[in-house]
């Protein structure tokens, strides 16, 4: 096998793909030559997006449709399928967070992350499995370390990661029959981000997170992006259902003191 990573005239599909860390693997697929569709609420991010991926001279398309919503999803989806053809690589990644421990947030607002991380990655995988390509699609999940270390004020978080993992397993199983593979990427602090805008905004608390993290840096989402690459592609052709931390080795070291950071930060907020 000869170790080239091209994806010229393979269809990539990033679901949450209009910021970020996913914006970051949409891009970097397109410059290695695949035709990207990307998907999310906001009409404007969708639209920015499809510009700049357009800007470096491939196909692209986006869609607006909320995760929640599945035959938004659905009908989205199909239309991705009309134009560019079955999927090769199908990444999913919409998600929400905010610090809040369980004493301070609604029902709602617990429900509100599950249905988006959790229910919605669910409707994900269930929407695009007539269009993945059969044998040879690769899935990949965004989790976070959420999924296997608990973290104060993360509650929502962490059971919906946890849910997350646990359909790349399942999927890996069942969809693995039919010649897909299917793994969750487990991204660090992945600086410039919305998600560690949320969880470790100012200074000094950016300061401590890059202390606690072994390589000694924050992430960026072309690390992430690299690690879809090598998954989206033959190089790992027999890899499936696996967890995969691409995060400076900080989940080994539970996360620096991240959870009681945000613990105390969500019992201030419920004091004042
Ligand atoms: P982000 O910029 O907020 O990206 C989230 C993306 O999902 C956006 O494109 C957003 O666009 C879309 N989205 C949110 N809710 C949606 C919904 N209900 N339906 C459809 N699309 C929705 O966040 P990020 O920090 O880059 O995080 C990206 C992923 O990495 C997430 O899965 C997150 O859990 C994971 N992660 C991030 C970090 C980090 O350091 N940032 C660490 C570990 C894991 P719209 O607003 O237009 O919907
Ligand atoms: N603390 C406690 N509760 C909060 C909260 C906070 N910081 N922020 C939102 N909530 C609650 C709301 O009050 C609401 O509950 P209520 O109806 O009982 O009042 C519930 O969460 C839903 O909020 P709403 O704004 O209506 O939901 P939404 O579906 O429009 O947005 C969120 C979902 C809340 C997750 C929103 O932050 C979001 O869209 N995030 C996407 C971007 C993101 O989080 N990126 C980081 C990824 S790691």
């Amino acid at each position: 096998m000869s170790l080239t990573i091209d994806f010229s005239n393979k269809t990539v599909v990033v679901i949450g793909g209009t910021s970020g860390i996913n914006r970051g693997v949409a891009m970097l697929f397109a410059r290695h030559g695949a035709r990207v569709a990307v998907a999310s609420r906001s009409s404007d991010k969708v639209e920015d997006t499809v510009n700049a991926l357009e800007a470096l001279g491939g196909q692209a398309m986006g869609f607006t449709a909320d995760v929640r919503d599945f035959v938004a999803i659905e009908e989205g989806l199909a239309k991705v399928y009309e134009a560019f053809g079955l999927f090769d690589v199908l990444v999913s990644g919409a998600a929400g967070n905010f610090p809040a421990n369980v004493n301070g947030m609604s029902v709602n607002a617990f429900r509100s992350v599950v249905e988006i991380d959790l229910v919605g990655t669910f409707n994900v995988m269930k929407a695009s499995f007539s269009y993945l390509k059969r044998p040879g699609a690769s899935v990949i999940n965004i989790s976070a370390p959420q999924a296997f270390l608990p973290m104060e004020a993360q509650s929502h978080v962490c059971s919906a990661k946890a849910g997350v993992d646990m359909i790349t397993r399942t999927l890996a199983l069942e969809w693995g029959r039919e010649g897909i593979r299917i793994n969750s990427i487990v991204p660090g602090p992945i600086d410039g981000t919305e998600g560690v805008a949320r969880l470790a905004p100012s200074g000094a608390v950016r300061q401590r997170v890059i202390d606690s993290i072994p390589l000694g840096r924050m992430g960026s989402p072309e690390d992430i992006a690299h690690a879809c690459l090598f998954l989206g592609s033959d190089l790992s052709g027999y890899i499936s259902g696996v967890i995969l931390p691409v995060d400076g080795a900080w989940s080994q070291n539970g996360c620096g003191d991240m959870s009681s950071y945000l613990g105390n930060l969500a019992r201030q907020k419920e004091k004042n």
